[in-house]
């Protein structure tokens, strides 16, 4: 069997190098699309390939002008841009975005063509953008298309942010620690004039407050390789990460954060059940989502906080490939965004993925600490450059996970009747590994009368029978390495993700299915784009479908579970799963 098996993972080696998974583009800033609605890619050479350069920063003779409704926008909201008095307006005439107001003009952060207004030919046009405050003011410029460089026509009156612009309190999420006691609460600020604080009580009060904080923020030159160290940097500005102490457990609690100038709206949040609490509840578990809209990340967006607002959810892991910026921050603003209604509400645990850690060069400015240039790269390895340059920069900055492992990286908690671990399949998992030692030290440490459950979560899959060779390689490669630390640990259930797919297996070992085996589930489904391969025949494969969608566990006793996976656009359980002991 042996020889089969090395047979066929050198066939799958040769296949590798050649077949490469489907580029998704990034969203430009303004989610623009081509006339056919497939997004626009910004990090395609034909991003801005027909814009003229240089720029003539010379008023043209005319009276154009530009107005904005509103001029003070919301986070996240519509503004419309209306222009007017435009002298022979071009087709490739263009208006670009500048946010923060840059003096070098080809310096915007996205554009978009007058011929997308009707009325371009009349020298007049409005066009809908949706914006986000990255803690500056901004403008918008028209600029006429010449045949060697763009002259400039109008500029906008400058555009703001409400609820304090700069200094508004953003991107909120919370986390746990190690401690049902405590709750992490982060969110985002430019410069603030007066302290930073998180006000909380048991009522809307807020009888107490929090004012120690740690700050994090980072700039170009932290992170590895292009474009997250170039041409996709903006300014992330400044993490506050507060750790609320002294909570009771299980109970909720309301609070506000931000500083004394602008503090967020009361929100609240249930402290964690304490280790062995014999109460049921459930979680959600996903992979993969980024920002598309529609069914896709926005509808899982939306289920999960209808989860957590009716449906006792009590936490998120999400388990890599989280925003999809790959070196284009600006996404993150995005992600944010759109995750705050229940990042704020329930805790919101995340680790890496390929496309938050994979880098090929500036090993030394990775700080997980991993050893050389690039990442974990073994000969049968497929990680390459797909952080754009971020290498776990922006993830170790703007998340701060339990204190236990290796940061974000690999960490593991309890809540009531289950013990959840996270690793990350983008570092050395090999017997003797640091991330192994870990593992290994972690699972021999637990009590199973304690917690009966245990789970673990990684963005790679160790079984996933689609047909995409090279991701295979890696499965088989991590069911060489730590499948048998799991199975004589005994873990219950098995999460990956990566494949933007769904699988269930049955409990299975060694390829086979086996009564102690471990159930694996595949949720690379919160939104990215959909794989198109096909399924290898696999017996140990249960289900599996190619659509959006999430999962989500419920801890009915010690010796019940019941796993589903949610369908996003039928918003049904579509599939399930009762684990019994
Ligand atoms: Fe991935």
């Amino acid at each position: 069997m042996g020889w089969i098996y090395l047979a066929l993972l050198c066939m799958f080696c040769a296949f590798s190098a050649a077949y490469r998974k489907e580029h998704h583009p990034v969203p430009t800033y303004f989610g623009r699309r081509h006339p056919d609605g497939t997004l626009v890619d910004r990090s395609a050479p034909e991003f801005d390939r027909d814009i003229k350069k240089p720029f003539v920063n010379q008023k043209w003779r005319n009276d154009a002008s530009i107005k904005l409704s509103p001029t003070v926008a919301t986070n996240g909201g519509e503004v419309a841009v209306i222009w007017n008095g435009v002298t022979d307006p071009q087709e490739k005439d263009f208006i670009a975005f500048y946010c923060p107001i840059y003096s070098n003009p080809s310096h915007y952060l996205d554009y978009f063509y007058v011929s997308s207004s009707s009325t371009w030919k009349e020298g007049s046009g409005n066009y809908s953008v949706v914006v986000y405050n990255m803690r500056s003011t901004c403008v918008f410029k028209y600029w006429r298309a010449g045949s060697s460089y763009s002259k400039f026509v109008a500029e906008s009156e400058e555009l703001s942010f409400d609820k304090g612009g700069p200094e508004a309190p953003l991107q909120g999420h919370i986390s746990m620690t190690t401690k049902p006691s405590e709750m992490r609460v982060m969110w985002v600020s430019g410069e603030v004039t007066k302290p930073a604080v998180v006000k909380y009580g048991l009522d809307k009060e807020l009888s107490m407050e929090e004012y120690e904080y740690i700050i994090h923020t980072y700039t170009a030159d932290n992170m590895c390789q292009a474009p997250a160290n170039s041409t996709g940097f903006t300014h992330p500005g400044y993490v506050y990460d507060v750790v609320l102490r002294n909570l009771k457990p299980n109970t909720q609690y309301y609070y506000s954060f931000g500083s004394e100038t602008q503090m967020s709206d009361v929100l609240y949040f249930n402290t964690p059940l304490p280790s062995g609490d014999k109460t049921p509840y459930k979680m959600v578990i996903y992979g993969d989502m980024g920002v598309s809209p529609g069914l896709r990340a926005a509808e899982t967006a939306n289920l999960v906080l209808d989860d957590a607002l009716k449906n006792d959810v009590k936490f998120v892991f999400h388990h890599g490939d989280i925003s999809y910026a790959r070196g284009y921050a600006y996404i993150w603003e995005h992600w944010f965004a759109m995750i705050q209604p229940y990042s704020t509400l329930i805790p919101y645990m995340v680790g890496v993925g390929n496309h938050e850690q994979d880098h090929t060069h500036g090993g030394e400015r990775d700080p997980s600490g991993a050893p050389g240039e690039g990442s974990w790269h073994p000969s049968w390895f497929n990680g390459g450059t797909d952080s754009g340059g971020e290498c776990g920069v922006p993830m170790f900055k703007r998340f701060h996970m339990p204190d236990n492992g290796n940061a974000i990286w690999w960490y593991s908690f309890d809540y009531g009747m289950a013990h959840y671990i996270m690793m990350s399949t983008e570092h050395d998992y090999s017997p003797g590994s640091r991330q192994y030692t870990w593992l290994e030290n972690d699972l021999r440490n637990l009590d199973r009368t304690v917690t009966p459950w245990v789970m673990i979560a990684g963005h790679r899959a160790m079984y996933c029978s689609e047909a995409y060779e090279s991701d295979y390689v890696v499965s088989v490669n991590m069911q060489r390495l730590f499948e048998d630390l799991l199975y004589k640990y005994k873990v219950d259930l098995a999460f990956w993700a990566h494949y933007h797919s769904y699988e269930r297996t049955c409990k299975v070992y060694k390829g086979k299915c086996a009564e102690d085996g471990i159930t694996h589930i595949v949720v690379g489904s919160a939104g990215k784009n959909l794989d198109v391969d096909k399924w290898y025949p696999e017996e140990w494969s249960v289900v599996h479908k190619t659509d959006y969608g999430y999962g989500r566990v419920t801890i009915a006793n010690s010796s019940a579970l019941l796993y589903e996976w949610i369908q996003n656009d039928k918003q049904e359980v579509m599939d399930h799963v009762w684990l019994t002991k």
